[in-house]
């Protein structure tokens, strides 16, 4: 792997992006804190072939994010569905809320690498990315999984801070590390996308009690 930087070297270097206006496909996600972590009650779960095209639709609704192929995301909805996740509004039992796309690559399995996390604007801030997280992380499919893997752009603050966030909850920290270059590997078309590992996720992890498919918030204290 490449030679990891400061953060805050990152973080300046997003910064410059944003002043100076070289910035392909960023936009700022400026979404309120919700004055209730809790949120409604919602359904988490691993994806079917009937929800590619609304995980798609998602996506689309989700920028910085890359919009796949319709097939792409029907191949993460069947041979990846073990280590991908979607989560469903429990009060209509069909709205999308989010969404958590991640394997284990072949040459790295104790490596859960997320490739893309996206949660509707109207339940941003409430936790819901991490507890999509965390249900996966928890499943038969994870198991022997000791690290997150993951890319951001330098200009994408939500992305950083939440997978800085899931670190910290897990007693750990973020390492980052140049990736695919905006020149050579890109050639110019996309930001420069930086690797991201976080180790040791059970470090500082109570493990949760917890049936699969079902919504963390509502089995109480683990
Ligand atoms: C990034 C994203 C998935 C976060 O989802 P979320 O459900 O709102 O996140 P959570 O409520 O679980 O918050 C988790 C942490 O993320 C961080 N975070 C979320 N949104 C943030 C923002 N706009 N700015 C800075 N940090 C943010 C917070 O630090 C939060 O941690 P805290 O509870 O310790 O404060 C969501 O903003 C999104 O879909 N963004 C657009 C798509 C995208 O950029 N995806 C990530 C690329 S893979």
């Amino acid at each position: 792997m490449n030679k990891t930087i400061d953060i805050s070297r990152f973080r300046e270097r997003g910064r410059e992006y944003l002043t100076t206006g070289k910035v392909q496909n960023h936009k700022e996600d400026s979404h309120p804190r919700v004055a209730s972590k809790a949120g409604g009650a919602r359904i988490i779960r691993p994806p079917t072939v009937r929800d590619g095209v609304a995980v798609h639709d998602l996506i689309r609704a989700c920028p910085p994010l890359d919009i796949n192929s319709l097939y792409c995301n029907l191949l993460h909805c069947t041979h990846f569905a073990s280590t991908c996740a979607i989560a469903i509004d429990a009060a209509d039992g069909e709205s999308v809320l989010g969404w958590l796309s991640a394997y284990r690559p072949p040459a790295e399995p104790e490596t859960l690498f997320v490739w893309q996390v996206a949660v509707a604007f109207a339940a941003r801030r409430t936790g819901l990315a991490h507890d999509i997280l965390d249900d996966i992380l928890a499943r038969e499919a994870c198991r022997g999984v000791v690290r997150v893997g993951a890319s951001v752009t330098a200009t994408n603050v939500a992305s950083l801070g939440f997978f800085e966030s899931f670190a910290r909850r897990r007693g750990t920290h973020v390492e980052i590390a140049p990736w695919l270059d905006e020149s050579e590997a890109f050639q110019s078309r996309h930001d420069s996308e930086w690797s991201i590992r976080i180790e040791d996720i059970e470090a500082g992890h109570r493990p949760p009690i917890r049936a699969e498919h079902s919504n963390p918030r509502d089995r109480g204290p683990a």
